[in-house]
Parts: C-alpha cells; sequence; structure tokens
C-alpha cells in the first residue's frame, strides 16, 4: 500500500461533472446511447457506461474543442494502460514547457495526445483551459481512475465528433442523434466561464470558444431542446431559471467554488432539468 488517497476524477477539467454524479437523475433504464454535445471530461457518459457489460452501452460525444477530441479519439483507439502508467516518468521537478517535458530514456517523447492530458492534468485550468503551455510539479499524476475507465472508452465510446467553434449556437448541436433509446447529456459552459475554455492551438494561438451569450440564440437552442423527441438533462449554473426560463429547472446542490483571481471562495448553485 502507497498509502496515497486516490485522485476522486479521472480527468481533471473545468465543470468537470464528476462531482456531482451521484446527485444527477441517471438514463431510462432501457437507454442503449448518452449523446453529450459538450464532452469536456465526459464525466457522465463514462459513469453510465462503467455500470453495464462492454459493449451494451454507447457513448456520442461532441466537443468544440481539439485538442479534447484528439484526447478523446487516442483514448478510445490507442492509449495502453501500460503507456498511461508510464506518464509520470515525464513529470518535471521545476516547471516547465510541456514541449520539452523529458523522461530517461531522450527517444521517449509524448505524443500530441498525452501532451493534452499532462497539460490538463498538471496546468493551471482556471486561467484558460489548456491555455497555459507552464506543466508546474506540484499537481497530482495519478492516472488511476482513467486507467480503469479506458476499458470502457475503448469499448463504450462511439464517436467524438466535432462540434461548433467560437459560436454559441448551441442550437446546433442538438440537429443530431435523434435515435431510439437514446438520453441527452447536456452541460454547456455557464455563463461567465467561458475563458475557463480558452485554449492555445498547436501553433501557439488562444483561441476563446465562447465570447458572450446571446438571448436569441439560447431561446432557439431552449425551443430545439424541448422539441427533441429523445429523453435527457440539462445542467447549469446560477442564471438557469433567468437564461432559459422554459425549462423546469431544480437546485442540484450549492458548492463553495475558489475565486482564483480575488481568492477566497462563493457558493454557486448547480441547478439540473429534465426535458
Ligand atoms: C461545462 S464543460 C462540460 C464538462 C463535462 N460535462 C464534464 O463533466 O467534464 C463545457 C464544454 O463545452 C465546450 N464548449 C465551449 N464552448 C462551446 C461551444 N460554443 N460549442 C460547443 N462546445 C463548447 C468546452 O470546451 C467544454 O468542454
Amino acid at each position: 500500500m502507497s498509502g496515497k488517497t486516490r485522485s476522486r476524477t479521472h480527468l481533471r477539467y473545468s465543470g468537470s461533472k464528476n462531482a456531482l454524479l451521484p446527485l444527477l437523475e441517471q438514463p431510462l433504464s432501457n437507454t442503449r446511447i448518452v449523446v453529450e454535445p459538450f464532452a469536456g471530461s465526459l464525466a457522465y457518459g463514462l459513469n453510465w457506461i462503467k455500470q453495464a457489460e462492454p459493449g451494451r452501452r454507447r457513448l456520442r460525444a461532441y466537443e468544440a474543442n481539439p485538442l479534447v477530441r484528439l484526447l478523446w479519439r487516442w483514448l478510445r483507439d490507442e492509449a495502453t494502460e501500460k503507456r498511461l502508467r508510464h506518464l509520470p516518468a515525464f513529470r518535471p521537478k521545476h516547471k516547465v514547457h510541456f514541449s520539452e517535458l523529458r523522461c530517461s530514456d531522450p527517444s521517449d517523447r509524448l505524443c500530441p495526445a498525452e501532451q493534452v492530458l499532462v497539460r490538463l492534468t498538471a496546468s493551471g485550468s482556471y486561467t484558460g483551459q489548456l491555455c497555459s503551455a507552464l506543466i508546474y510539479p506540484q499537481h497530482s499524476w495519478d492516472f488511476t481512475r482513467l486507467i480503469e475507465l479506458l476499458p470502457h472508452a475503448r469499448s463504450g465510446i462511439e464517436s467524438v465528433g466535432k462540434s461548433y467553434e467560437r459560436s454559441l449556437d448551441w442550437a446546433r448541436t442538438l440537429t443530431r442523434s435523434q435515435r431510439h433509446r437514446t438520453f441527452w447529456f447536456i452541460d454547456p459552459p455557464y455563463l461567465g466561464t467561458e475563458g475557463h475554455y480558452r485554449y492555445k492551438d498547436i501553433r501557439g494561438n488562444t483561441v476563446d470558444l465562447t465570447t458572450s451569450v446571446d438571448p436569441v440564440r439560447v431561446q432557439r437552442f431552449v425551443k430545439q431542446l424541448i422539441s427533441l423527441e429523445c429523453p435527457g438533462i440539462i445542467t447549469y449554473g446560477d442564471g438557469a431559471e433567468q437564461l432559459m426560463p422554459s425549462l423546469p429547472w431544480q437546485l442540484v446542490t450549492t458548492r463553495s467554488v475558489a475565486l482564483i483571481r480575488t481568492g477566497g471562495s462563493k457558493l454557486r448553485g448547480e441547478w439540473g432539468a429534465r426535458f
């Protein structure tokens, strides 16, 4: 026994629903496919998949951030448990640019998807997720939970598609997957947290996924949500009732969130609505 506590989540991700899983309603029992149009760390879908025999449940994901799409495709198609266990060998002793990470064998390099994984795990997600190129030694490089989920990701993730970048046209993310026995889990970026999903692309350019909320577009999104033939849930933060008043919102829980820039913390409501 190492005596180390196990990491709570499989992937450090801004806005992850991992901590809310016990409180969120589960898909109907006859569901075969869960669709997540705002994939992130896929906490909801993977948790659902792992409760059944491999291959029985499928997950369809869409994500605007190409780096996150790259990571999920690699985890599904190429990653091995052995390789994930080897990653801590790259852990730096001092703050370092992610492209300079080295292990004792100089021919051993991190592939682009591994770089994304390490950046998510070891860099500051709150100042712009995947925006910082610096890796700090103090963060956990424990991939135990991700390793546990790997077989489920391999057998269960059906596809990882692109959602519409740089636009808040969420309605467009709902035009697909109207299939029988499908359940939607919809977790868009909360108002005011858009900057968390900012990232630096391969050329080093900073990309902002969302810049402002357009009420007309949000209205269209909700209208489309209500007319979906498949059931699902949507989650949102405080302001959910004001932004999308026609949905039957319920407070799921309140949590204390750290205020990174100003210090201290504040209470934030987590809301959910069934449709
Ligand atoms: C709240 S997070 C989802 C978190 C996820 N449910 C989890 O448990 O990790 C929202 C996700 O939507 C993505 N996103 C941001 N803007 C978007 C846009 N305009 N269209 C589609 N996806 C977007 C972000 O990259 C982020 O991964």
